[in-house]
């Protein structure tokens, strides 16, 4: 049997750099260790709710992606996956636009229990729109866990059942928040300098 081709070492200067590019003038809020530290508390804080009744992650993407896949392998009742689409920001702008939502047909809720899950707590404009649309389809429960809360720019009256973040009115990026489509890939959470972003 062939072993393949041999394995040459590299020299450090030629290997690519495994570090992603930050947006300029950020601030580091969580890091990567500190969001971890969170997300386990959220899974015991879940646990002790459901115990080991099933439960259907429904994930907002793409926001929602890093943290769902994080959150899931923390979890050890079933658990099954949905996914939703909605967007509501619009390409460089920092301030929310016209809110989009995609249920796929397919989505099946009736009878189960529902945790929504995305990556953060806003105007809660998506997330009030995400749950009143999710109960149509007949759900046991629906609850809502968030991995950061604004708490002081909603708009809409809404509380997360688990949040594990809440923080001033910042516009963040990295694990899942994206910027115009950027930095999702981050993984610390950063904040973007005040003004950053709009127009530019
Ligand atoms: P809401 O409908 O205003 O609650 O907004 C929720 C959505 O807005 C989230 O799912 C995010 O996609 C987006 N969003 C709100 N604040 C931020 C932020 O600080 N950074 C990146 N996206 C954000
Ligand atoms: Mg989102």
């Amino acid at each position: 049997m062939s072993a393949g081709p041999a394995h040459e070492p590299r020299s450090m200067t030629a290997a690519p750099s495994l570090r992603p590019n930050y947006p300029p003038g950020c601030q580091v809020l969580f890091t990567g260790a500190e969001i971890r530290a969170a997300v386990e508390r959220l899974a015991r804080e879940i646990k002790a709710v459901y115990g080991e009744q099933e439960l259907t992650v429904v994930c907002v993407l793409h926001g929602g992606l890093i943290f769902a896949a994080d959150l899931m392998r923390l979890l050890d009742m079933p658990v099954r996956l949905g996914v939703v689409l909605a967007s509501s920001y619009r390409g460089t702008a920092t301030a929310p636009g016209d809110l989009h939502v995609q249920i796929h047909p397919s989505l099946d809720l009736a009878g189960r229990h529902v945790l929504l899950l995305d990556d953060i707590l806003d105007t809660g404009r998506t997330l009030t729109r995400l749950r009143d649309d999710l109960r149509a389809l007949g759900p046991a429960s629906v609850r809502l866990v968030t991995l950061v809360d604004k708490p002081s720019r909603r708009v809409v009256p809404l509380q997360a059942d688990f949040c594990g973040f809440s923080i001033p009115d910042l516009f963040i990026v990295g694990y899942g928040l994206d910027w115009n489509e950027r930095y999702r890939n981050l993984p610390d959470i950063v904040a973007l300098p005040p003004g950053a972003g709009a127009g530019t």
